[in-house]
C-alpha cells in the first residue's frame, strides 16, 4: 500500500501553481526579447525560417514529407487554395520497429536513414519516373537555414541519434538518396519545422494565427516575428523557437534524474518536462519511489498515462499497471496513481499556455493583446485527456479579462499541408 506521506510529497513535485506559471510566463518573454537583442543570453535559439506567411492563393499538387517523430509519413496533396485542399494518396512508416530495423538509433547512418525515406518517397508516387514532382520537407528538428530551400542539422532532439546527420544540410542528403534511387524527377525545393507548417497550415484558412506549436513526441513552437524581413511571404519572419530548449525553469527532482540520464543530459529541459517522449518516464521514476522500488524501470508510455487518465473504472490501469509493474495494485493505489498521472499531465499543459501566453504578450508589446488562437498539433495535444481544459484554465488565470481572446485550436495534419504550402511558396 502506498505511503500517504510520500504520496503528497511526489505529487507536490509536479504542483504548477498560478504563481510559478506566471513566472514561466514572464522568463519566456524575457527570453524571446533576449533572443532578438542578445541572443548569446537566451535560451531560445530563435531559428529563422525564410519563410512568412501564405497568402490563400497558394495552388498546385506537392510532394510532402512529414519526417520528426516516430513514423515518417509522405503524401501526396492538391492545394486549391484559402484553405482547401486534397489528400491524394498518403503513406507512413515507423522509423523503428524491435527486433527488425531502427533507423534513429545510434547504429544507424545517414545514407541508411535517407535511403529509407526515398523508399516512402517512392511508394506515394507510385514508382512514377515521369512527372516532376516539388518536395516539401517537414523536418522536426533544429536546423539552421539561410534561405527556404536547406537546413543544417544542428543538433538532434528527442533522443534521435543516427550517425553523420549533424551539421550536414538535410535536403542534400535527400536529393542524394533520391537520386540513388533514381527519383530524378522529385525536387525537394522547402524545408520547414513542424510548428513551421503548423502555422503555414493554420494561417492557409485564418488570417488571425501568429503561432504554431507541437505537443507530441517532442514540443516545440514557433510565431511571426514582423520585424525580420527577408522571408517569402507577409508579416514577417516566422522564428522557430526550439521552445523545447527553454532553460528558465524550476525541474523537480524526478526532471533532473531523467536530464540525467537522457541522451543528450542538460539539453531540452522544457521538451523533457512536458512532451509525450518524456511523460511517461517522468511517470515511471515517479511510481517507483511511490512504489518503494527505486531501481525498478517500469517503461511506461504516455499512450498509458493517456488510458490510465481516461478510464474512471480503473480497469484499464489495473491491467496497464499489473503488467508493467508486475503485481496487481490495490484499488487505492491505483486511485493515487492516477491522480499522480493526471498531475504530471496537468503540469505539462499549464507550462505550455504558460510559454504561450509569454510570446502572445511579447508580440502585443505595449498594444492591447489582440484576439487570436494558437494552431497546435501532436498527439499529447489531440489526445491526452485534461490538456486542453488545463491550457484553457491556464489562460483564464494568466491574461484575466482578456483570456476570451486567446484560445488554442487543433490543426491536424498540418506537417504535410504546411510542407506543400511551403514547397509552393518557394520563388
Ligand atoms: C523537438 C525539435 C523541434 C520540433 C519539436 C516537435 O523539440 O527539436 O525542432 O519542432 O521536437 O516535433
Amino acid at each position: 500500500m502506498i505511503n500517504e506521506k510520500i504520496f503528497q510529497n511526489v505529487l507536490s513535485e509536479f504542483d504548477s501553481p498560478l504563481d510559478s506559471i506566471r513566472t514561466v510566463a514572464e522568463n519566456f518573454q524575457r527570453d524571446l526579447q533576449l533572443g532578438l537583442t542578445s541572443p548569446q543570453d537566451s535560451s531560445l535559439k530563435m531559428l529563422k525560417s525564410y519563410v512568412g506567411l501564405p497568402s490563400g492563393k497558394e495552388t498546385g499538387k506537392f510532394l510532402a514529407l512529414d519526417f520528426g517523430g516516430t513514423n515518417v509519413r509522405v503524401s501526396l496533396l492538391r492545394l486549391d487554395g484559402f484553405g482547401k485542399y486534397e489528400i491524394i494518396k498518403r503513406v507512413g512508416e515507423p522509423l523503428k520497429v524491435s527486433g527488425k530495423y531502427d533507423y534513429i538509433g545510434k547504429g544507424s547512418t545517414a545514407v541508411q536513414l535517407f535511403d529509407f525515406l526515398a523508399k516512402i518517397i517512392d511508394e506515394a508516387i507510385d514508382g512514377n519516373r515521369d512527372t516532376e514532382f516539388y518536395l516539401g520537407h517537414t523536418f522536426s528538428f533544429p536546423s539552421a537555414q539561410e534561405n527556404l530551400n536547406d537546413a543544417r542539422l544542428i543538433t538532434w532532439t528527442k533522443e534521435f541519434a543516427t550517425a553523420n546527420v549533424v551539421g550536414e544540410v538535410v535536403n542534400d542528403l535527400l536529393a542524394n538518396a533520391l537520386s540513388r534511387r533514381g527519383l530524378f524527377n522529385v525536387k525537394p525545393v522547402a524545408v520547414i519545422n513542424d510548428t513551421v507548417a503548423v502555422l503555414l497550415a493554420a494561417a492557409y484558412k485564418n488570417p488571425e494565427i501568429f503561432i504554431g506549436s507541437i505537443l507530441a513526441t517532442g514540443h516545440n513552437t514557433c510565431y511571426l516575428e514582423p520585424s525580420i524581413s527577408g522571408a517569402v511571404g507577409s508579416g514577417g519572419m516566422i522564428l522557430n523557437l526550439e521552445a523545447g530548449g527553454f532553460m528558465n525553469l524550476t525541474p523537480n527532482r524526478f526532471d533532473s534524474i531523467l536530464d540525467a540520464h537522457s541522451e543528450q543530459p542538460n539539453t531540452q529541459r522544457f521538451e523533457k518536462m512536458v512532451s509525450g517522449r518524456y511523460i511517461g518516464e517522468l511517470f515511471s521514476l515517479a511510481l517507483a519511489e511511490l512504489l518503494n522500488e527505486p531501481d525498478k524501470h517500469y517503461s511506461l508510455t504516455s499512450v498509458d498515462i493517456s488510458a490510465i487518465i481516461s478510464d474512471d473504472s480503473f480497469n484499464t490501469a489495473k491491467r496497464i499497471l499489473t503488467e508493467k509493474v508486475g503485481r496487481e495494485l490495490e484499488l487505492d493505489d491505483l486511485n493515487k496513481i492516477r491522480r499522480l498521472a493526471s498531475a504530471i499531465v496537468i503540469r505539462s499543459a499549464r507550462l505550455v499556455a504558460a510559454s504561450f501566453a509569454g510570446i502572445i504578450r511579447q508580440r502585443a508589446g505595449n498594444n492591447e493583446i489582440s484576439a487570436q488562437l494558437i494552431a497546435v498539433d501532436g498527439s499529447v495535444y489531440e489526445k491526452m485527456p485534461l490538456v486542453k481544459e488545463n491550457m484553457r484554465r491556464a489562460f483564464d488565470q494568466l491574461f484575466g479579462s482578456n483570456s476570451a481572446k486567446i484560445d488554442t485550436l487543433l490543426e491536424n495534419g498540418g506537417s504535410a499541408l504546411g510542407a506543400a504550402i511551403a514547397a509552393a511558396m518557394t520563388p
